[in-house]
């Protein structure tokens, strides 16, 4: 049974009958119509306006460009995108949208403001962030003649930090007031595509509304909360990194495809039946394994496997620059930890776990491996408890690696997890098994540093002064 009733939606655009179809979910939260204005009108802002008044709100469109203002006075769009004209043109004749330039107008008239303007790249490759900040400014100025609490939604892409060094001081300036007091300021990432970008507003991946402010959570959520995606809400920083996370993402995507393919083109195997035959993977390759950050991959496999494949495809005069700077990567990733510890001045290292990763005796190509040696070369002590290693040496397996390769590891080597930890001033814990994290909670001391390569549950019940591999 549909819930997107008119009683819902609002009399004033019951008529509309191009209604998302996704708000007729009956288990979504229903859309409660309100007063929006969109700052910025290209491709962003031009959907959002034609959507949100499509599903029932009372829409003002703001942008600096006459001709663009004037072709939505006609109801043509100003963007080229399946299906914008035949919904802009329906909604503006409905009365739904109007648009300005004026920024005052549009801020007294709403109660919710999306800025959709552009962040383009300035010629040394950082942001410009000049349009964006004028318009923070202008909005800021009008603040103090508003009554109700104003709520501001970043939608444009801004690097991690953006709202709250930029963005936020310039309302502020301009206003005198506060942010989270006086007026509310979110960042909600835009994860739509150009030429797709209708079908993209109504099935988003996720909506994710970066803000500490429950009523503006609230709030976006009686606005987006209908779609059939799940509602996040997070930090503003959180939400604004996520976005530069996902385009990293596609970026690296598009680029292994391509490099996969090459390499496939050389050796004469079909890359589309490869890469399909890959995706069909949903444990290992398309799914959340391996996408969550830790520590340095190693073992017997993936460093060998890269490179040789890395080998043939320079045999073959094949570029595979992405691929190629996979293990340096991974070598930034190993020395980031030798130099948090080298950096903390203490002398005494405890390691705990020594095999590229837990539940396993595999010594060969483990980073951990690496680690240990750059130590005894800086001249640190030494001392290494990991029980799965210590029971290969006792029993044979892997015993020949650790005894011929290895030895001077070897010697370092303690079956006494406590005295370990007593004895040591830097901790590099890369095993959480229960064992281990009762020891930690046992015996360390706040003058020890402990640098968490595992990422270790229940951090606040350590005593020594904890610090993440990378978070
Ligand atoms: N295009 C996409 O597919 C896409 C997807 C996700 C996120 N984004 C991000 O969204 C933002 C907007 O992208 P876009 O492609 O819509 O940009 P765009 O260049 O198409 O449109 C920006 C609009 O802002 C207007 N503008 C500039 N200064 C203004 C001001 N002071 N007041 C009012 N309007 C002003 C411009 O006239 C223009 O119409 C960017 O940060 C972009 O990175 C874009």
């Amino acid at each position: 049974m549909p819930v997107q009733s008119e009683a819902i939606v609002g009399t004033a655009h019951s008529h509309q009958a191009w209604l998302n179809e996704a708000a007729r979910d009956e288990f979504a939260t229903p859309i409660v119509p309100r007063k929006i204005s969109v700052f910025g009108l290209g491709y962003v802002g031009a959907v959002s306006l034609a959507c949100l008044a499509r599903d029932g709100h009372e829409m003002i469109g703001v942008d600096i460009d006459p001709s663009k203002l004037e072709l939505l006075r006609r109801g043509q769009a100003p963007i080229v995108e399946t299906g914008i004209q035949e919904l802009m043109r329906a909604v503006v004749r409905g009365g739904s949208v109007t648009v300005t330039d004026c920024v005052r107008d549009a801020i007294l008239a709403t109660d919710l403001s999306f800025v959709c303007v552009g962040t383009p790249a300035s010629s040394n490759g950082n942001q410009d962030l000049g349009a964006i900040t004028r318009i923070a400014e202008q909005i800021g100025a009008v603040l103090p003649e508003k009554s109700t609490r104003h709520v501001i939604v970043i939608r444009s892409t801004v690097k991690p930090g953006t709202l709250d060094e930029v963005i936020q001081p310039a309302m502020e300036r301009a206003s005198g007031l506060k942010a989270g007091r006086d007026f509310s300021l979110c960042f909600q990432p835009e994860f739509l595509r150009e030429g797709t970008s209708i079908n993209d507003y109504d099935h988003p991946p996720i909506t994710v509304v970066g803000t500490d402010d429950p009523q503006a959570g609230e709030l976006l959520r009686s606005v987006f909360g209908h779609l059939p995606c799940e509602f996040v809400q997070t930090s503003v920083r959180t939400a604004e990194m996520l976005k530069y996370a996902c385009n990293a993402f596609h970026a690296v995507k598009v680029t292994f495809a391509n490099e996969i393919g090459r390499i496939s083109q050389s050796v004469g195997v079909d890359p589309h039946e490869v890469m399909k035959l890959l995706c069909m993977d949903r444990q290992l390759n398309i799914s959340p394994a391996y996408l969550r950050p830790g520590f340095a991959f190693g073992g017997s496999c993936l460093p060998k496997d890269l490179k040789a494949l890395l080998y043939a495809a320079k045999s073959r005069d094949v570029e595979m620059p992405m691929l190629a700077n996979v293990l340096p990567s991974n070598v930034a990733h190993i020395e980031h930890a030798i130099e948090t510890v080298l950096a903390s001045g203490k002398r005494s290292v405890g390691m705990i776990g020594l095999s590229f990763k837990s539940g396993t005796d595999d010594l060969r190509e483990s980073p951990f491996v690496v680690m240990a040696e750059r130590f005894i070369g800086k001249g640190l002590q030494l001392c290494i408890f990991d029980p799965e290693v210590h029971i290969a040496r006792l029993i044979g397996a892997n015993r020949r690696f650790i005894e011929e390769s290895i030895p001077h590891i070897a010697s370092l080597m303690t079956p006494d997890i406590e005295t370990l930890i007593k004895n040591a001033d830097v901790l590099v814990v890369a095993m959480k098994s229960p064992e281990v994290i009762e020891a930690l909670q046992a015996h360390t001391r706040p003058d020890q540093l402990l640098l968490d390569i595992a990422v270790l549950p229940d951090r606040k019940a350590f005593q020594a002064h904890y610090q993440g591999m990378c978070w």
